[in-house]
């Protein structure tokens, strides 16, 4: 029996429960092989100020305690599961992401690495003409480094990591239509008219005005990549997500529009109400959306039919 949660949201049929605890705990009560998915992203070391918890332990002490998590994640996913682990860096310190993938070694294997891309330049001459750029393009978001020796960095880490490193995906959930209709027939799966996506990830931050108001947390990450690897691993095996750090609840809100149980925790209660409130208002947004989809085609029959009607009225008239 799992201790009591901070708070129970209800989306549809499923719950998101948020518990305001060290995750080590949570993780202790939960049954072997009982979350399918986890979808998280750990304090990364780097000194980042959040609320509560003190992001500068000694390397040995954080990569132990890393080891420490990972284990106990690997106890409770199911056998087909996923961990999708991202971590970032910092150009001071790049070895961090690499560091903390090398800690989970032991326990789970990896099965895919996929890059999280915040922000990319592409220019218009290697784009080829089928993509239609009328100038070359530079987009997302990213937090510029003045430096003579590092790069801006554009991209983050998603280490996918499996029980036994063959968990099925749904590659196609993320597919991405052909640009070549001739490629079309040519590889597996392509009868569906698209493609897997591969392992680069554009996702970009979303524009906010005020930090403090409408992002107040230090190390996010969108919303749309946890909602990313849900679908790849396949939403119909999907009954529990997990995400030990919580955070403002990114995974939380991706379950909340998906419709899945969610389970999470977090060290500090100001960011844990924030998460609570972003996921009412995804549930609200997702549940406004479905019954507008589901009114519209009855709203185009009733139109049709009146179209129909007057038209017919008009005949009989002899208009
Ligand atoms: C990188 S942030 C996660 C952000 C989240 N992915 C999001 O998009 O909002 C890491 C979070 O872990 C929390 N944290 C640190 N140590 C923890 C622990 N032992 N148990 C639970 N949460 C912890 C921190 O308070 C912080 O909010």
């Amino acid at each position: 029996m799992l201790f009591k949660p901070y708070r129970i949201v209800p989306v549809g049929g499923q719950q998101c429960n948020f518990y305001l605890t060290d995750c080590i705990d949570l993780f202790k009560q939960l049954p072997e092989r009982s979350v399918d998915v986890i979808v998280t992203s750990p304090p990364y070391n780097l000194g980042i100020d959040y609320n509560t918890y003190s992001d500068t332990l000694s390397r040995a002490d954080y990569l132990a305690w890393t080891g420490t998590w990972i284990a106990a994640a690997a106890r409770v996913l199911r056998p087909d599961g996923s961990l999708f682990l991202n971590v970032g860096a910092k150009p001071t310190d790049p070895w961090t992401a690499m560091d903390v993938a090398q800690a989970a070694r032991a326990h789970l294997t990896l099965q895919n690495v996929i890059h999280w891309i915040k922000s990319i330049a592409i220019d218009r001459s290697s784009a080829g003409a089928a993509a239609g750029l009328t100038r070359d393009l530079a987009v997302g978001h990213y937090k510029p480094i003045n430096s003579e020796r590092f790069l801006n960095d554009c991209h983050e880490f998603i280490f996918h990591f499996t029980p036994q490193g063959s968990t099925a995906l749904d590659r196609l959930a993320l597919g991405v239509p052909y640009q070549d209709e001739s490629n079309i027939g040519r590889w597996r799966g392509a009868g569906e008219g698209v493609r897997c996506r591969g392992n680069t990830w554009f996702i970009p931050y979303e524009t906010i005005q005020r930090r403090d108001r409408d992002r107040p947390h230090p190390a996010t990450f969108p919303s749309r990549l946890p909602e990313q690897c849900l679908r790849l691993h396949g939403l119909k095996r999907i009954d529990v997500v997990m995400d030990p750090f919580t955070g403002l609840g990114s995974t939380a809100v991706a379950c909340a529009r998906l419709g899945v149980n969610f389970i999470g925790a977090d060290l500090d209660e100001t960011y844990l109400a924030e998460a609570v409130s972003r996921t009412r208002e995804a549930y609200a947004a997702a549940s406004e959306t479905a019954a507008a989809a589901a009114v519209l085609p009855r709203r185009a029959v009733r139109m049709r039919k009146a179209a129909l009607t007057s038209a017919a009225t008009k005949r009989l008239a002899g208009a």
